[in-house]
Formats: structure tokens, C-alpha cells, sequence
């Protein structure tokens, strides 16, 4: 049983002394910090990932993969909003021959009765084997994972998106998409990224950045309002591990540059942590100006939900890649999910 004294009762400050206890021998047992993954687990993850949706596409194949983890549980506690990473970790879950339970309103749970929701959690691993967390305030679920290390207990925690601080699954599925996008074209190394919009509070954008950093030759372009910059530690992050930026408030400043467009939303409902004051995201849009500037064999890509900040008209681009965004994070979650409950070999050797 590993101490509190060497685990610490509250999360550590340092990151990397963090990173060892989530993860074991190469793999991951929780996925709090997108800063988690390395080359190695990325390239296990796409590979069973291609796999799994090949596999998919038989009756026979689907049957194999149904039986992959019949006897084991996934708990979904969501109580922030979702729509994409909700749905997709239970179509993943299932894919695998997991059952699933949500609970994704502290109403209706003790929490009422003054269960803490770190208690509500310990409850919730009696049950199951994974519970995917989904949590608006930052920390919480690497708290809930600390409680599983500190009592070496094999129960997984995996952050579904945490505050304004991390979304490692989105980057996860960002970054395969990259990965299949670039795949005859040299991969993702060396290649150019324009982030745009509320680099200040998306969760998405920092996630993605901490991946792209792990490639070599990456540049990116972070295209923001004045008041929505990406934050300075993400920038001292991007100087550390040699990535070169640059930052404008327009994207014309970068677009016939970009090989990949990462549009995002204003992220408005953190206005009363981190208030944008007035400002035009106009500028954070799609057009056709923008369109007419981007290379012919530029990808667009957005975490989704969009508002104004890509049209519909833009779906039928033929360079608009968010929908497949949609489906790779399904099997970006049926590798991590194979990953950390260890049935990724049996997948891969099928
Ligand atoms: N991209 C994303 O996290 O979408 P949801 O909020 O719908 O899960």
C-alpha cells in the first residue's frame, strides 16, 4: 500500500511528480493531464483505434470486440454539459461489451444530503471499473484518482474535461484526426496549426497544445481577441519544448500559412471566473474571404459545439473536417478505454 506521506493527501504541485502515479509501465491506469500521453501510447492508441473500426465493419469482427470487456463497468459522471464526449464514451463503452450508468445531476444523488462529491465518487467505483469524469472545477478528478493510487485500488479514473484547465480525450481524438488527416502527407510533424478563438478559456485549446508540443517541427498560430489570449503558462510550456508561435488577432494575419484551422467557440459560460469584456469575435469567424486565403489541402477542425464562428455553409467545404472530428473521438475512447482496461492486445492481434 503506497503511504499518504509519499502520495501527498492533496494533489501535488509539481506536474511530473503528478504524471508517475497515473500511469504504470508505459500505461496509463487514469487520464487526468493531457501532458499524460507520450508518442509511444499515441501511436498504440491510433493504431488500435484503426483496428477496433476496421474490425467493426464485420458482423463477426464487432461480435470480437463486443466480447472484449463483457464482465466490466463504466460509470459516466457528467455534471457539466455534454452532448459529444457524453454520447461517445458510452457508444464506446458498449462497443466493447462494457454496461454503462450516468449520473449526470447532483440532484438527484446524496450530494443533496451533503455526500461530498468525492464520496459520491468512491460510491460510484464500488460499482464500477472506469468512471469518466466530466467536472467544472479543475483538480477534482485528479483528486478521485489520488484515492484510487493512494489505496492501490484497480478502479480508473479518466477526466472527460475539467474547468478551463484541461480535455485530454478532445485532444486525444484532435490529434488522431491530425493523424489520419496527415498520414500520406508525412504526418503531423512539422506541420503549421492555426488555433482560433477563446485561447484564454478553452479547455480544448490547451489540451491540444500540450499534444501538438509533442511533435516535432510543429508551429502554431494562435488567433485570438485581445482579452481571450492563450494563457502565459501555455506559452512558457510552447518555449520549453522549442515550438514556435506567433499570435494575432485576425486570422488573415496566418491562414495561407495553416495546414490545419482549429476553430473554437466563445467559451461565454466561464464569464464570471474570467470575464472578455467587450469584444468582436468577428474576427474569430469563418468567411469567404478566409476560405479563399486557406491552402487547397488544409483541414478545418473544431471541438464542436459551433456557434457563429463557422457558418453552415461551411459544411459542405470539402476541406471541413469536424464531423469526422465527431466519430474518431468513438474510437479514440474504444482505444483509450482497450488501453487501460488492457484488452488492447487482444484488439490488436484479432
Ligand atoms: N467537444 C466536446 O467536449 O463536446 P461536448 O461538450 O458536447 O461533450
Amino acid at each position: 500500500m503506497m503511504s499518504t506521506a509519499a502520495t501527498g493527501a492533496e494533489p501535488r504541485s509539481d506536474m511530473d511528480a503528478k504524471l508517475q502515479f497515473f500511469s504504470s509501465r508505459g500505461r496509463l491506469l487514469h487520464l487526468i493531464f493531457t501532458q499524460q500521453f507520450t508518442r509511444e501510447v499515441l501511436e498504440g492508441l491510433f493504431d488500435i483505434a484503426e483496428k477496433a473500426r476496421r474490425l467493426y465493419t464485420s458482423r463477426i469482427g464487432a461480435a470480437f470486440l463486443k466480447d472484449c470487456l463483457p464482465n466490466r463497468r463504466a460509470l459516466l459522471y457528467f455534471v457539466q454539459p455534454s452532448t459529444r464526449t457524453f454520447l461517445s464514451f458510452q457508444a464506446a463503452a458498449s462497443l466493447l461489451g462494457m454496461s454503462t450508468a450516468a449520473v449526470t445531476s447532483t440532484q438527484t444523488s446524496s450530494e443533496m444530503k451533503g455526500e461530498t462529491p468525492l464520496d459520491s465518487v468512491h460510491t460510484f467505483a464500488m460499482y464500477h471499473d472506469l468512471i469518466v469524469i466530466r467536472y467544472p472545477e479543475p483538480g477534482f478528478a485528479e483528486k478521485c484518482a489520488m484515492r484510487f493510487v493512494e489505496a492501490e485500488a484497480p478502479k480508473h479514473i479518466v477526466s472527460a474535461g475539467s474547468g478551463m484547465e484541461q480535455h485530454p480525450t478532445q485532444a486525444l481524438l484532435d490529434v488522431y484526426t491530425l493523424h489520419r488527416e496527415f498520414y500520406r502527407r508525412g504526418g503531423i510533424d512539422g506541420k503549421r496549426m492555426m488555433i482560433v478563438g477563446d485561447l484564454a478559456r478553452g479547455r480544448a485549446v490547451r489540451s491540444l497544445v500540450y499534444l501538438l508540443c509533442k511533435y516535432s517541427g510543429v508551429r502554431i498560430d494562435l488567433v485570438s481577441p485581445d482579452s481571450l489570449r492563450i494563457k502565459e503558462d501555455m506559452k512558457q510550456h510552447m518555449q520549453r519544448r522549442g515550438v514556435e508561435f506567433r499570435e494575432s488577432a485576425s486570422m488573415q494575419s496566418f491562414v495561407n500559412d495553416a495546414d490545419a484551422i482549429y476553430m473554437t467557440r466563445i467559451q461565454d459560460e466561464y464569464d464570471n471566473q474570467l470575464p472578455a469584456g467587450e469584444l468582436d469575435y468577428g474576427q474569430c469567424a469563418l468567411n469567404q474571404d478566409v476560405l479563399g486565403l486557406m491552402k487547397p489541402n488544409a483541414v478545418i477542425m473544431h471541438p464542436l459545439p459551433r456557434r457563429a464562428e463557422i457558418p453552415t455553409w461551411v459544411d459542405g467545404d470539402p476541406r471541413a473536417r469536424y464531423w469526422e472530428q465527431v466519430e474518431n473521438g468513438m474510437w479514440a475512447r474504444v482505444a483509450l478505454i482497450a488501453h487501460i482496461l488492457e484488452c488492447d492486445l487482444r484488439i490488436h492481434s484479432a
